[in-house]
């Protein structure tokens, strides 16, 4: 099978890399890809969000199956036009990409589909944005009802943070703060047919002991050993396919990867909110335990043909990804720092180094290139082994201006989690 990859991520990384491991799969291109996806890819100078230009592209090099990876290509249309040229695509139409392109349109999905949610209130003036902050009280949770490439949602105790949030958006969604650990869960999804992944947990925040500023995810691990057993079953029931079901009654059926982000409150479990396409970094950290073949979930869900699939098998053990991040995430990123010792963190047993924004500069140097820079993903018996694989990773790896967390599954291990 010959796939093609759009993006230019650590998730397109991380998806590149398993289809390149995937016996099945004869090639694997990406479009525009990054040099660490270069190690395992043909790259191909394409706009991702060009749907036409993808869609040539594939029907150039004879794609059978393709794979757009971000949320900007998908709400742009990139799948329709990829379909249009008669290939298979995984990845939502632009239709049902709404789901995570408009935070009201996805909290009008929960209502129809009785999905848990958070309370909202969707406001377009400033007397509406002041009343509903003032009728949940703090945190307060404003989110931008548009996609806003990750710096979207504001969490705060300072009402005029959230004031001034909202008052840069032309329409807000304004919840009640969910309490309890957060949790990422995938399914993989041909409009009909639901198959859950393994559960992970994300890091948002920028600073060790979730303090500082939200970013887009500075590390995570799977699986989640203090995660309630029926967890899985439980949300796939009342959550993942209530939802691709009502997507499918409004003749919008959602294909591709539903990604509900959850947490697990005192009154039981919430959705947070819906993605379009896998999360990152927990898919990093999710394929690294993946034991089906990537390109029979992928080809099964955009042919339609996911129930001859059956469910994911998964290796034994933990997975835990570190995410290293350029000078001023995630306010700004500095690029043109050069990157030392990726070579020898690969050499590490269990350890893949993930790229995300990197580049090559002049003289063909590794240099950073991107708010977060590389994700060091690790497998290992435990969450003990799994984190002291992953930050040697990390030890070994230099560039000015460095960022990560130390704490990262920190908790987990220690069994500090209660749900
Ligand atoms: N890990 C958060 C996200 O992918 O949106």
């Amino acid at each position: 099978m010959k796939t093609l990859v759009i993006g230019t991520g650590g998730r397109e990384h991380a998806l590149a890399l398993a289809l390149s491991r995937d016996p099945q799969v004869t090639e694997v291109h990406a479009a525009p890809g990054n040099p660490g996806i270069a190690d395992v890819a043909t790259l191909h100078d394409v706009d991702p969000l060009d749907g036409d230009a993808v869609a040539a592209l594939a029907t150039s090099i004879g794609a059978d199956l393709v794979v757009v990876g971000p949320e900007a290509p998908l709400v742009a249309g990139v799948a329709d036009a990829v379909r249009d040229a008669g290939i298979a695509c995984f990845g939502p139409s632009r239709a049902a990409a709404q789901l995570e392109g408009s935070k009201a349109f996805a909290k009008q999905v929960m209502a129809a589909a009785e999905v848990p949610t958070a309370m909202a209130h969707v406001c377009e003036t400033a007397e509406e944005v002041a009343a509903a902050l003032d009728a949940f009280g703090p945190p307060y949770v404003v989110k931008d009802d548009a996609l806003a490439a990750g710096k979207g949602v504001v969490v705060t105790e300072d009402r005029q943070e959230a004031l001034d949030h909202a008052a840069g958006c032309d329409r807000v969604v304004i919840e009640e703060f969910l309490d309890g650990p957060e949790v990422s869960l995938f399914a993989i999804t041909d409009g009909e047919t639901v198959l859950p992944l393994q559960p992970a947990q994300d890091f948002k925040r920028a600073l060790d002991g979730d303090a500082g500023p939200d970013t887009g995810g500075m590390g995570a691990y799977t699986p989640l050993t203090w995660a309630p057993d029926d967890l899985v079953a439980d949300v796939t029931r009342r959550v993942l396919v209530p939802t691709v079901q009502e997507m499918a009654r409004r003749g919008t059926p959602f294909q591709g990867l539903l990604y509900a982000g959850l947490a697990l409150t005192s009154r039981g479990v919430r959705v947070v909110e819906f993605n379009a396409r896998f999360g990152d970094p927990e898919t990093q950290a999710i394929l690294a335990l993946l034991r089906t073949p990537l390109a029979s979930l992928l080809h099964g869900a955009a042919t339609g043909t996911l129930d001859a699939v059956g469910l994911p098998a998964w290796h034994d053990g933990t997975a835990v990804t570190v995410v290293m991040s350029s000078a001023g995430y995630p306010a700004s990123s500095r690029s043109g720092d050069v990157i030392l010792g990726v070579g020898a963190a690969n050499t590490i047993e269990g350890v893949d180094v993930i790229h995300a924004g990197t580049g090559l500069d002049a003289d063909g140097r590794l240099v950073t290139s991107g708010g977060r820079v590389l994700a060091v993903t690790a497998v290992g018996e435990d969450l003990e082994h799994a984190r002291d694989r992953a930050y040697a990773g990390v030890d070994a790896i230099s560039f000015d201006g460095a960022q990560f967390r130390a704490d990262i599954a920190l908790a987990a291990q220690r069994g500090e989690i209660e749900v």
